[in-house]
């Protein structure tokens, strides 16, 4: 492969990709962004449609007038795009509009509560914090393992659909990690959780953006029961997520919200509530983050997930080749040739706080990344070995330095030349620090 000639065909399509930005010394460069995994930059194509879309924005849903109903329509209709993006069953799903996946996670939490003290939900270990949280004080909840490389266990995924058999009420799984970008084999985990009678949700954030999905359909048993998401991890920031799963979820009991918009009929005595999705979209629906997300998902698709996988793998691999040709750094997520996998890579460098390598990033080169643990402390801490006894340190200790790495995440119109960039930086880092 030859890494020089594959730039990025895709790097015009986002906002300010070559934004010029001060670095330490008073000098101006490009801004290199490998933090998308937090949140990418938008999509022209989704600026303008936001831009030519203003002229006829109004109140949806109950308003008369013209623009009122061209806006009604977009909204309504935007479902259906949702739905075929990531191929759910148009008779049966549901798309439930919300601020973002946490949003997404914690409605269903409470769509699925029942008050039975023996319901267990299997989540991870390697969950965001959105997908481990809200259903802590719900139910039981069991954590599946993963294996010395953070890997998912599916062998532990098994044995705990026995252990937990008849009460599994959910497996609750992200598609791609936010720390690793290891991708699970969610078709094999969906089978396994339908062979015990369970559902699955696939926390999507990070893999819908960067791989797509494939909802497949109800009468597969490597069907995803339920699907969340975020815009502005997939080029549409304007608060705008996606719930996503089967309207008889949906149709009974009542909202965690409700308010304007969730009622048919109200008296003073009595409710008549909406049918979903109307009764989980509580308050002023977010009109202009529909128009973005539908922006963002016309252009992924003509694109082509699969052309969009193939380019950022390429660009991991180039990242992890060079990264490992550095001596004293630790490079804490391994994927064999071919194996599915985000861009996403979290390292560290020996001697060196994981707060400091990302200053000297920013400070000197331009370049944004995160590091910490990214909401997802568990699965850091296990990364990391550090001990349940040590993390009690911390319990009386906010203010020390906390554990974490520094984390890359690429996007679509990230080139070769920024990871050239980021390699020379941290050559220099390596052998000054
Ligand atoms: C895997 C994963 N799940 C959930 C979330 C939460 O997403 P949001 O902040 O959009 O709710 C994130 C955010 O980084 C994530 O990476």
């Amino acid at each position: 492969m030859n890494y020089k000639l594959a730039q990025s065909n895709y790097r015009h399509l986002v906002v300010g990709a070559d934004s010029k930005i001060p670095l330490k010394n008073g000098q101006y460069i490009s801004a290199i962004n490998f933090d998308n995994a937090a949140s990418t930059p938008p999509f022209v194509s989704v600026m303008e449609e936001i831009n030519n879309f203003s002229t006829m924005y109004s109140s949806i849903h109950r308003g008369t007038g013209y623009k009122s109903k061209v806006s009604s329509q977009l909204f309504e209709e935007a479902r259906s795009v949702v739905l075929k993006f990531v191929n759910a069953d148009p008779h049966n799903d549901t798309v439930i509009f919300v601020k973002n996946t946490t949003e997404a996670i914690n409605k269903l939490s409470y769509r699925l509560w029942d008050g039975n003290k023996k319901s267990v939900i299997l989540s991870t270990w390697m969950e965001h914090h959105s997908n481990d949280l809200p259903w802590r004080n719900k139910f039981q909840v069991d954590y599946v393992q993963t294996d010395s490389y953070g890997k998912l266990s599916l062998e532990s995924l098994e044995h705990k659909l026995k252990k937990h058999r008849g009460n599994v009420k959910l497996v609750t799984v992200s598609g791609a990690s936010n720390v690793t970008g290891y991708v699970n084999q969610i078709h094999k985990i969906a089978e396994l959780a339908h062979r015990y009678q369970a559902k699955i949700l696939v926390d999507g954030a990070q893999l819908v953006p960067h791989n797509g999905i494939n909802m497949k359909p109800r009468n597969s048993l490597q069907h995803i029961d339920y699907l969340a998401f975020s815009g502005h991890k997939m080029y549409a920031p304007f608060g705008i997520g996606v719930l996503i799963g089967p309207q008889e979820t949906f149709s009974k009991g009542i909202s965690e919200f409700v308010g304007g918009g969730t009622a048919e009929t109200v008296t003073h005595d009595w409710v008549v509530w909406e049918k979903p999705p109307h009764n989980e979209e509580a308050g002023s629906p977010n009109v202009m983050g529909v128009v973005a997300l539908v922006a963002a998902i016309k252009t992924l698709t003509a694109l082509g997930m699969r052309n969009i996988d193939q380019y950022e793998t390429q660009l991991t691999n180039y990242a992890n080749l060079k990264l490992k040709s550095i001596p004293g750094i630790t490079l804490y997520s391994h994927t064999a040739q071919g194996e599915p996998r985000i861009g996403v890579i979290p390292f560290n460098i020996k001697g060196l706080a994981h707060e400091q390598v990302a200053t000297i990033l920013s400070d000197e080169a331009g370049i944004a990344v995160r590091t910490g643990c990214f909401c997802t402390q568990p699965y850091i801490q296990q990364l990391l070995s550090i001990t349940p006894k040590q993390m009690e340190f911390f319990k009386n200790n906010a203010d020390a330095p906390r554990p974490g790495v520094v984390r890359l995440s690429f996007g679509l119109y990230n080139d070769f030349s920024e990871i050239n960039a980021l390699i020379y930086i941290l050559e220099k880092i390596v052998k000054h620090p």
